[in-house]
Formats: C-alpha cells, structure tokens, sequence
C-alpha cells in the first residue's frame, strides 16, 4: 500500500484531529480513504452526468469573498438554478445553497466556478435525477 503525503494547514489537522476523536473513528488513515472514495463517488457522478439532472449545492465560504463573483454565476446560470438560499453563518462564514435542475453539464460548469472563486472554503452537493 503506497504512503500518501501531502501540506495541510495546521487549522485543518486540528479541526480533523477533533473531528476524528469526536466521530469515535480510530484510524486516521481510515477518515482518508473514506475521504478519498467519496471524492471519487462525486467525480463519477459528474461523468455520467444526465440532461435532466437536479443537485443540490452548498457553498461554504468566508465573508470577505467577492460576492459579486458567486452573484455574476447565479445570473450566467439562471437557466438550471429556480431557487437558492443564503445563510449568515457566524462573523466569517456564509453558507449559498442553489438548488438547481436541468442540464447537468451546465450544473457542472458551475459547481466547478464556484469552486475556482478565492475563499470559496467547500462545495458539496447532492445529485439526483428525474429519470430514476
Ligand atoms: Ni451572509
């Protein structure tokens, strides 16, 4: 098995490190490869993406981000977003939830935009699809 290693602030192993111990999870590495699968489990799901896909969409981010930037995507992509949703967090974060609907190469653009905006913290979603 290769060893992994990698940069990391020591605000995020901290917040990791009480994460595990608060979880009960005994292994590090564990959390890791949990971690890992899911990256691919959502990396996945972006490549088969359907026509009439609906995700949910949650962005963390830092206060201080432009938010004209998050608000500029939500304009170019008002075609796959009927609703978001803001939320003023605490003195830093706010967290955008777009609920979106369409075509998923579109939502993918964008979840990939918001990623790319600086202070950006996480992005996560949820995909469904009406075709199920
Ligand atoms: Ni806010």
């Amino acid at each position: 098995m290769p060893v992994v290693s990698f940069s990391v602030s020591e605000k995020l192993v901290r917040r990791f490190n009480e994460a595990l111990s608060e979880s009960g999870c005994a292994s590090r590495s564990e959390a890791f490869r949990e971690a890992m699968r899911n990256y691919i489990s959502e990396y996945e799901w972006t490549k088969g993406v359907s026509e009439r896909a609906i995700a949910v969409i949650t962005v963390l981010y830092d206060k201080k981000t432009r938010k004209d930037l998050l608000s500029n995507l939500q304009h170019e992509y008002d075609d796959v977003i009927p609703t978001t949703l803001h939320l003023h967090l605490d003195e830093t974060n706010c967290l955008e939830v777009f609920v979106t609907k369409g075509d998923g190469k579109r939502i993918l653009e964008l979840i990939r935009k918001i990623k790319s905006i600086k202070g950006v913290k996480q992005v996560k979603f949820i995909a469904t699809s009406s075709e199920l």
